[in-house]
């Protein structure tokens, strides 16, 4: 997917630099001589999330990001431990944005009929426990910590199946 929002940004952002982060290292040689060929620059990133929320800033390979990019990851998190990475966020960068599943009937309801499209247990499984550990309403707004900071945030559905949150400093709506 970051492949495919490279090839699409490439033309106005012509050399970025983008870390890819995952508990596991699953990124193929090919993925990142593709981006080498956009003129991008892929630094992979295999770690806890939260050992990367807890460093100090300066030992990041990078301080800051432009754009925090989250996608099907945060409903991996509840409570205060999803509070503690999104003030990490927060802290780390000028706009994020987060495409999660959504918790909504739809959605379960297209979740319970992947055995139509003749997948394996283990993906109707994680499918619904996706769905169910998903988001709705306002409720990545409210563990969002720095509103009065300046941030705009909105939150939203994208679709019958998708939860979509984005902030950004100082924009506006
Ligand atoms: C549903 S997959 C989404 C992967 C990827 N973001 C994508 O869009 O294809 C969820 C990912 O979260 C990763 N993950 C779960 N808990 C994590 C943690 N504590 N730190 C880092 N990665 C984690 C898993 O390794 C898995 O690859």
């Amino acid at each position: 997917m970051a492949l495919r929002i490279a090839t699409r940004l490439a033309k106005s952002w012509p050399s970025a630099e983008l870390t890819l982060l995952d508990r596991q290292a699953l990124i193929p040689a090919a993925t990142g001589t593709a981006f080498a060929h956009l003129g991008w620059t892929l630094r992979p990133l295999t770690v806890d999330v939260f050992e990367w929320a807890r460093a100090p800033t300066q030992r990041q390979p990078a301080c800051r990001w432009d754009v925090i990019l989250a996608n099907l990851f945060l409903h991996h998190f509840e409570g205060e431990a999803l509070r503690e990475l999104l003030s990490a966020v927060a802290q780390r960068c000028d706009a994020f944005i987060a495409c999660e599943p959504r918790r909504s009937l739809p959605a379960l309801a297209g979740s319970r009929l992947l055995p139509a499209l003749a997948v394996s247990r283990d993906t109707l499984h994680d499918a619904i426990v996706s769905v169910r550990a998903g988001f709705r309403g306002d409720e990545l707004s409210r563990l969002w910590p720095a509103r009065a900071d300046g941030w705009k945030v909105q939150e939203r559905s994208a679709g019958l199946f998708s939860h979509l949150f984005l902030a950004a400093r100082g924009a506006a709506r």
